[in-house]
């Protein structure tokens, strides 16, 4: 349907710009709340080395724990977090903010890994958390 096609496009437009403009998000992207079961994610649009977790249960790695927790999720050096789902040996870090629909369940989160190590300060929690929330009035 239209809203589902203009919602995936805006997705991949913002994944876009935000990994050109932002030379430290090196991999960005959207996991979404998989309708058919719902205690999992999916990989929606992103900009980025193509990834084997396409699929990730609630709990699992950085992402899984973000959807669990309901909370943003920064992790300044990967190689210290134990419930950690790896895509490229080049991430360092990660930032995982949760996209929640208007009777506050999660529906997605915006993922980016950096080959820095802890890049992510307020201010991209701010930013970030921003435009979930935008997406968030606009699609669910
Ligand atoms: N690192 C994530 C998995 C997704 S990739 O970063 C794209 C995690 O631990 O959940």
């Amino acid at each position: 349907d239209k809203n589902y096609n203009d919602k995936m496009s805006i997705l991949q437009l913002i994944s876009q710009m935000l990994s050109e403009r932002i030379p430290y998000y090196n991999w960005v992207g959207f996991y979404l709340v998989d309708e058919a079961d719902s205690n999992s994610l999916v990989l929606g649009p992103f900009v980025g080395e193509p990834t084997e977790h396409t699929k990730i249960k609630f709990g699992q790695g950085i992402c899984g724990q973000a959807a669990s927790t309901k909370a943003t999720f920064v992790v300044d050096d990967v190689s210290k977090e134990e419930n950690y789902l790896s895509c490229s040996p080049k991430t360092q870090a990660e930032i995982v903010v949760p996209i929640f629909a208007k009777n506050g369940n999660i529906v997605g989160e915006i993922d980016i890994d950096s080959h820095e190590k802890a890049p992510f300060d307020q201010d991209d929690r701010s930013f970030l958390e921003a435009i979930a929330k935008l997406l968030s009035e606009r699609f669910w």
